[in-house]
């Protein structure tokens, strides 16, 4: 799907030395006419509570076709990748959405949450897709994410906050008449034990929520934190997402689903390296500029 930059926009953007990323070796066209998940080469898609579990084509490779669309599909497989997804989806309102995530069983961690962690952020009318320009998309809920159902309240959620309110964002905050509304998620909705990596199955599991999150909130502009947000939102239009360092990819602008996509560092691991706050401002400033063309143009 196009980035739609005007020419505006790209000048702007080209004062600010920043690079607007378009795929070199995938044409964005094949990208609008993959189906949510579909790069993950899945043949079928089974409910997630009458499982008729279908092994992707990336766990039965063929030698004369390899799987070359999938950053994880070039995995070795421990054990066959059976991907669940949730009958409907493509369809599915926001309630039934938040509904389908808290019943989620499809990979292990259901077995470990205290809570599915959906996402949090401007407040919406029961029922209704919270109005929000930004989307900011992190890893994995921790313990206290886990504890309470709710992203980012931990010590990087601190931060997190207090990043925002240096942009004059608050989690909280109602969309005034120039936008600003925020929604917070992250690639994955449960906890994973220990606090360790996302494994790419379960990355892969619950991909398919993000992507119809992004689909119902239409935010204007996605902020990518840490290496888990980043390949998986960018690994169907960058290729070699998964060995890219971070750095490589900051200060470009990429696309998913058509949204500008600003990367950035994760706030744990800005915790540990405060000395790169400085850069977390410059993609904030990026991310805030992009956004203020977009309104302008509105
Ligand atoms: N880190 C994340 O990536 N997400 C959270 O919700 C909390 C910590």
């Amino acid at each position: 799907m196009a980035l739609n930059l005007d020419a505006r926009q790209r000048a702007m953007l080209a004062e600010m030395h920043v690079r607007v990323w378009s795929p070199v070796t995938a044409p964005e066209a094949s990208l609008s006419s993959l189906a949510p998940g579909q790069a993950m080469t899945m043949q079928a898609a089974p409910p997630v509570h009458a499982p008729q579990a279908v092994k992707s084509a990336a766990s039965t490779p063929t030698p004369s076709t390899p799987n070359t669309t999938s950053a994880h599909a070039a995995e070795p497989a421990a054990s066959p990748l059976v991907l669940r997804r949730p009958e409907g989806l493509d369809a599915m309102d926001w309630t039934t959405l938040q509904h389908t995530v808290s019943n989620c069983q499809a990979c292990s961690l259901c077995h470990t949450r205290q809570h599915t962690v959906f996402g949090a952020g401007t407040p919406a009318t029961e029922g209704q897709v919270p109005q929000v320009d930004w989307l900011i998309v992190g890893e994995a809920p921790g313990e206290n994410e886990d504890l309470q159902g709710q992203p980012f309240v931990g010590q990087a959620g601190q931060l997190l906050d207090n990043m925002l309110r240096a942009c004059g964002l608050s989690r909280a905050a109602q969309v005034g008449p120039e936008g600003g509304g925020i929604y917070i998620t992250n690639v994955l909705k449960c906890r994973p034990p220990g606090n360790r990596n996302p494994k790419p199955e379960e990355v892969a599991q619950c991909e398919p929520y993000l992507q119809r999150q992004v689909a119902l909130l239409k935010p204007k502009i996605i902020l990518a934190m840490g290496r888990f947000a980043v390949q998986s939102l960018l690994q169907h239009s960058v290729p070699g997402v998964d060995k890219a360092p971070l750095g490589k990819l900051r200060g470009q602008v990429h696309s998913y689903q058509g949204v500008p996509v600003v990367v950035t560092y994760h706030p744990a691991y800005l915790l540990r390296n405060l000395p790169e706050k400085a850069k977390v401002w410059a993609d904030l400033c990026l991310a805030m500029a992009l956004l203020k063309s977009a309104h302008e143009i509105s």
